[in-house]
């Protein structure tokens, strides 16, 4: 018997070990794994690196306040500084409380220029933005945040792709828009660069600001740092996470000057967020995805699978109705419910997760191997064959 509570439906599969691309089960089974924590061990299991940072900063400070400096966050946020369009980080422990405190940026930038009152977030419906009491008022779903009222107040949202709701939809309070620049739980949509064009255009105009949730597609998932960047937008306000602990909780947003001018001493705070032991892992992290060389391998080694994987679309149309994402966030969209093909993969010893819309989510670490996808590729075309 179990004594967690029950809010996961998790398969009946534990895993001891981990290395590179693959797990290993309690029972000696090796797995592909393509969900990676769901895009958080950016670099695989038991990277040789993160092993010998976490190894050596352990040996020397794990956790000091926020009361005092901590030097291996300043180091991260002055890098996250000079190679991004963030002039100030604020770190976290996760990625709702990342976009939670994304939304406390925004209306206290409105509150500290005279402009309480300019405090609505306008999100995409069914989108996600975590499971905290507002990130799941954020999201707009039914479902997350069914038995949860009262209902978090100051959110309104639109439809994807209808750019005639959105305008509508802001008013004289509206604060911010934030959405997911590529909807990770929500199906892998991507929004087009024309669009993000669009709602920076649009923010300038309504002079409101923009919040580009960047936990699960961010740091490097889609071939570039943060997959914004291919639209040449700057957001005001980014959320991170995920991928940029490699498996270690951490959380942050960035932001650009002017909003972070209202973020004084005491406006908001974190036991966790920041420690010395995260923050030099983050800092191994950013070194080694934030290379040229590395974001540019993850682009060659994407288009070659995402090429292979419309080959498979083409070859069971019947199948797969589509394939969605950018780098190696992918999502295989099915006509039926995937639970079934899910499984099947997961027969053939390949790890794979579900998003709305049925879709299969695809996602390898990032420096997975041509190898490890010609693997997955030919797992596939069995499970397609034989579907
Ligand atoms: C886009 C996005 N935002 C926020 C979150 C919440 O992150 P966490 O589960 O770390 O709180 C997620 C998690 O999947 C996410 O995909």
């Amino acid at each position: 018997m179990s004594f967690l509570t029950k809010n996961y439906r998790r398969k009946k599969i534990a895993f001891i070990r981990g290395k590179g691309s693959f797990l290993f089960s309690t029972k000696g089974e090796k797995y592909l794994d393509f969900v990676q924590g769901i895009a958080v061990n950016s670099l695989g299991h038991a990277n040789p690196k993160l092993i010998k940072t976490l190894r050596n900063q352990s040996k020397k400070i794990w956790h000091v306040s926020n009361a005092f400096i901590i030097p291996e966050g300043e180091r991260l946020a002055k890098k996250i500084a000079q190679n991004t369009f963030a002039d100030y980080v604020m770190f976290q422990n996760s990625g709702a409380e990342a976009t939670e405190a994304a939304i406390k940026v925004a209306r206290r930038y409105f509150y500290s220029i005279g402009k309480p009152k300019k405090n609505r977030i306008l999100c995409i419906k069914n989108s996600f933005h975590g499971r905290t009491i507002a990130a799941i008022y954020a999201s707009g779903s039914k479902k997350m945040t069914e038995g949860f009222g009262p209902k978090v107040l100051g959110f309104d949202h639109f439809k994807f792709g209808d750019h005639k709701s959105l305008k509508k939809k802001i008013t004289k309070n509206t604060a911010a828009i934030m959405v997911e620049t590529i909807m990770g739980e929500g199906g892998i949509k991507v929004i087009p660069d024309w669009c993000l064009k669009g709602l920076r255009k649009l923010c300038n105009k309504k002079k409101i600001l923009l919040i580009l949730d960047e936990v699960q597609c961010g740091i490097g998932r889609s071939g570039d740092f943060f997959a914004f960047e291919k639209s040449k937008v700057k957001p005001d306000i980014v959320p991170i996470a995920k991928g940029i602990g490699g498996g270690f909780p951490i959380g942050a947003v960035l932001m650009n000057k002017k909003v972070a001018s209202g973020m004084i001493a005491g406006t908001h705070g974190s036991t966790f967020g920041g420690n010395p032991l995260a923050m030099q892992i983050g800092n191994t992290v950013f070194d080694i995805i934030s290379k040229k060389s590395f974001l540019n391998n993850v682009k060659k080694n994407s288009k070659y699978f995402l090429a292979q994987l419309n080959n498979i679309q083409k070859k069971y149309p019947n199948i797969i109705k589509e394939v969605r994402g950018r780098g190696f966030l992918i999502g295989l969209q099915l006509y039926k419910d995937q639970t079934k093909f899910i499984k099947k993969l997961m027969d053939y010893k390949m790890l794979t997760i579900r998003a709305a819309e049925n879709v299969v989510r695809i996602l390898p670490p990032l420096n997975v191997k041509k190898t490890e996808l010609d693997m997955a590729l030919k797992i596939l075309n069995k499970v397609c064959s034989s579907y």
